[in-house]
């Protein structure tokens, strides 16, 4: 071959690999709307920052004829490339060759790029789009995919993992995202389950479609499986850009500083009027949020699931943060089963990743009732009490009114060494809400009483004017400060300066045993 002819056989290489499945399943792709495996990557990467690997890998199976039967690339795109000038790994499933199925040489192509990731320190993009274990290919297509969850596990918390679903995801494996840190789901394309409708139908006699098992809206509102579920691809990739740009690289860099014109000092009025007088009121602690971050903007995390706890990232004076808040206006804030593990998730996350935690305190206590004692509210709720104590980042809270019982101590209190914790004056500190106390320690007296109900307030009142107040906790040093509402944005931006060089460490142990 003349230097010529080999450079014009590189290159139709290259376009057979391009071509993956064939322009018939390409645009089949096209019609259910969905892109193809290398238009999704160029989409989410920097423009023309793309450098595709293992580009001519093919499978070597030869059984069912399979040796007849080979694409360039195998079913995965895989390389790297810039988000926002930052490099990422990044891989997606092709749908368009053998259903995007996960093959031997599938599955080393993936493990390549984790290990690269896991060594280099930079996230991984994991684009799934496939019909699961390549059935020709039977126990090393299961073991292709065990490689990939063993070192999706040993990359855990050394580099952030996304997934993105967006397309079929089934039987074992989902196990993949499932290790990785973020789900992200495209409404009405994609599903995710370990068992699919026929198989239930089968064992458990249920009627369920597809949509209903595994779409988008099941996973992010009920199983809590899905972190982030979008309308189409394109705005799913462009979540995953901006999730990275709170992101660091890894577990030894810092997040991205990005600078901000929003003042330090910015007062919002809104705040000194945002908590109603009557404290059985409820109020929209995501306004709370949105007043006191950089240019008001909150980026929010599993906003379907388990409304009664919020969690998400912002900045504060450029800094990126996780937001950990209960939620009065659902549930009254109280922390159950499905809260309680939303929150010890993220609280992981941003330890793991240098991220410091705020924490905004309005919970009258965990849920009560057979349902959540049954469902094991006691070592799931233990769950986030376990993340808060083994957190090593700088932890700052501030408690806006209820903080009650055992759920004072769970959300980031003084005792799990928290670093800074304010309280603002509506703040009610106390073993228990006022009304609830005194039916308990003033039983005799009530039964005593000439006028129940005028003693009742009584001592309501009394209770209330002395334990249901800050000032209790912040003679102890418990509460650092007694803060004005308004104030709040000011002094978190302070305390993360204040806290910047901040050192800590667990003991040595080879891990602890959260209450899974
Ligand atoms: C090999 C597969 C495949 C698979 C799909 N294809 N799944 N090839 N192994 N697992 C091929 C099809 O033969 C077809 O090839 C092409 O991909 C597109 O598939 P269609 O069925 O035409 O597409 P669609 O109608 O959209 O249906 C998609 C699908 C369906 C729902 C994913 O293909 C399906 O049910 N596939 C099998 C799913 C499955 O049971 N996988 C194993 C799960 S168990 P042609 O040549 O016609 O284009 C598992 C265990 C993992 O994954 C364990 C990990 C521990």
């Amino acid at each position: 071959m003349t230097l010529e002819e080999k450079k014009q056989f590189l290159h139709k290489k290259h376009e057979e690999a391009e071509l993956a499945g064939g322009s018939q399943r390409i645009a089949q792709q096209h019609e259910r709307g969905k892109m193809t495996a290398r238009e999704r990557i160029q989409f989410l990467l920097d423009e023309g920052t793309f450098v595709e690997l293992d580009k001519f890998v093919s499978h070597r199976c030869t059984d069912f004829g399979m040796e007849e039967k080979k694409y360039l690339g195998d079913g995965v795109v895989t390389g790297y490339g810039t988000i926002s000038g930052r490099h990422v790994y990044v891989y997606g499933q092709d749908f368009t060759v053998f259903g995007g199925s996960l093959s031997a040489t599938q599955s080393l192509k993936i493990c390549k790029l984790l290990d690269l990731a896991t060594k280099n320190g930079k996230p991984v993009v994991g684009l799934n789009d496939s019909g699961g274990a390549r059935i020709q290919e039977g126990v090393e297509s299961l073991a292709g995919y065990g490689e990939i969850f063993w070192r999706n596990t040993m990359a855990s918390g050394v580099v952030p993992q996304i997934s993105a679903i967006m397309g079929p995801c089934a039987g074992g494996a989902v196990y993949s995202p499932a290790i990785t840190d973020f789900i992200f789901m495209v409404k009405k394309t994609s599903y995710m389950f370990v068992t699919g409708p026929d198989v239930i139908k089968t064992v458990t006699h249920e009627d369920v479609t597809m949509e209903e098992l595994g779409g988008a809206a099941s996973h992010s509102s009920r199983s809590g499986v899905c972190h982030f579920a979008s309308d189409d691809e394109k705005s799913c990739l462009l979540l995953i850009r901006e999730l990275l740009s709170y992101l660091p690289s890894n577990n030894l860099d810092d997040p991205p500083f990005v600078p901000t014109s929003d003042p330090v000092s910015r007062k919002d009025p809104k705040l000194l009027t945002l908590i109603p007088d009557n404290s059985k009121l409820a109020y929209d602690m995501s306004e709370l949020i949105q007043a006191v971050v950089d240019d008001s903007y909150f980026f929010e995390v599993q906003q379907d699931y388990a409304q009664n706890i919020i969690i998400g990232f912002a900045r504060l004076g450029g800094r990126s943060v996780g937001i950990v808040a209960n939620q009065p206006k659902v549930l009254a804030g109280c922390l159950d089963i499905n809260a309680s593990v939303k929150g010890a998730r993220f609280v992981r996350f941003c330890d793991a990743f240098n991220i410091p935690i705020i924490t905004f305190v309005d919970v009258p206590g965990f849920l009560p009732g057979t349902e959540q004692e049954y469902g094991g509210i006691i070592k799931h709720g233990a769950k986030l009490l376990f993340a808060y104590s083994e957190a090593t980042v700088p932890k700052i809270t501030v408690i806006t009114r209820k903080a009650y019982g055992g759920a004072y101590d769970v959300m980031a209190s003084k005792h799990l060494r928290a670093d800074m914790n304010y309280a603002f004056p509506t703040s009610e500190i106390a073993v228990m809400g006022p009304e609830g106390a005194v039916a308990i320690v003033f039983r005799n007296e009530l039964q005593r009483a000439a006028n129940l109900e005028e003693e009742k307030r009584r001592l309501v009142q009394m209770y209330t004017e002395t334990f249901a107040t800050p000032y209790k906790a912040a003679e102890r040093g418990f509460i650092d400060e007694v803060i004005l509402p308004d104030e709040t944005r000011l002094r978190l931006v302070q305390a993360l300066e204040m806290l910047k060089g901040k050192r800590d460490h667990l003991p040595p142990k080879k891990h602890g045993n959260i209450p899974l």
